[in-house]
């Protein structure tokens, strides 16, 4: 079986933009690939290392949120970045041959630092974010990496970090891990920008019911619908995306209702929340199965990291040896 690698930082709550913009996806590649699934506790600190006080608490209860979703433990292995050591030791090998202008011109690292303003992020460490991202990919030698769109400038920059290794060394070594797009539709937040806990527009995996119910209540629809009696544009509306992915059977008829203003925003938004509920509602159940049964949690990412230690040595051992350190 061809291997897949992915990580997910652990910097808050997991919401239904994770859900659906990864773990649907993940889970999907369950029964093709050979799957590893990282908790990226590393990138995590890169952006959060003022304030970590969570970290080690949202480790678990992302991971428990993961299997929650269907991430099973018997087909995939999952285990937490910063228990393999190795990471670290290829990190530094291949930060070694990286050359700094590529790292600077990475439209991501640009992004970032124009727009988490209420961080520090001029660091030696954040610019080598996507060093590691490319650590984590080669160290497993993964032949695909399912990943979002914005993570695509990560990728590219791990190819050509493997090339120039192998190249520099005359040793086949790295495979050219490619990009698996993750096909799903994209959920945007409450108020239409990117779902995203720093904007603070999400609706958790956990959350209770009522709240579910305030939030969909506070999303923002077609604008230009002021009263009920105004036809609506559904395509304009963020609701009805929503509908598009929880109730694709309830989308036509909502989309109908909504343009010729037999439906009020409130009611589509009531019945849009009662959907959520519903659906989240086996998540949360087995959320607080787990919950009480943590030590099986930790079993299981004890299983991956024998796994992810097992290939991460390895390849190593491959790695010292060409570079004469071994
Ligand atoms: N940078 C990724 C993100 O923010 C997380 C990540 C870290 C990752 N290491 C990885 C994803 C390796 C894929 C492969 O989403
Ligand atoms: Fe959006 Fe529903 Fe209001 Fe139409 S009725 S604008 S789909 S919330």
């Amino acid at each position: 079986m061809k291997r897949i690698l992915s990580g997910m930082r652990p910097t808050g709550k997991l919401h239904l933009g994770h859900l659906v913009g990864a773990l649907d996806n993940w889970k999907s590649l369950q029964d093709e690939y050979e799957c590893l699934f990282m908790v990226a506790d590393w990138h995590a600190l890169m952006s959060e290392y003022e304030n970590p006080e969570n970290l080690k608490e949202n480790i678990v209860d992302n991971v428990i949120d993961w299997l929650a979703c269907g991430i099973n433990p018997k087909k995939s292995h999952i285990f937490i970045q910063s228990h393999i050591k190795e990471h670290l030791e290829l990190y530094i090998i291949l930060s070694i041959i990286t050359p700094l202008g590529m790292l600077e011109r990475c439209p991501t690292y640009k992004e970032q630092l124009r727009e988490m303003t209420n961080r520090d992020l001029s660091t030696y460490g954040f610019l080598g974010y996507p060093v590691l991202q490319a650590a984590d990919i080669l160290l497993y030698k993964a032949e695909s990496i399912p990943v979002g769109e914005d993570q695509l400038p990560h990728l590219e920059l791990t190819r050509e970090i493997a090339r120039k290794f192998n190249k520099l060394y005359k040793k086949e070594i790295f495979p050219d891990p490619r990009a698996l797009l993750t096909k799903a539709n994209r959920l945007l937040g409450l108020d239409g920008r990117k779902m995203s806990k720093s904007y603070n527009n999400y609706i958790a995996l956990s959350e209770e019911p009522d709240v579910i119910r305030k939030k969909v209540q506070s999303m923002f629809t077609d604008p230009a619908r002021i009263k009920v009696s105004d036809p609506g544009h559904p395509e304009k509306c963020n609701v009805h995306s929503y509908y598009a992915v929880f109730a694709p059977e309830r989308k036509k008829e909502i989309d109908e209702q909504c343009r010729k203003a037999h439906v009020g925003c409130t009611n589509c938004k009531k019945e849009l929340a009662e959907i959520l509920v519903k659906f989240l509602k086996p998540i949360q159940e087995k959320r607080h199965e787990l919950l009480k049964a943590k030590s099986r949690v930790f079993e299981i990412l004890e299983e991956g990291e024998k796994k992810a230690a097992g290939v991460a040595r390895g390849t190593i051992s491959e790695v010292k040896k060409i570079i004469n350190l071994a």
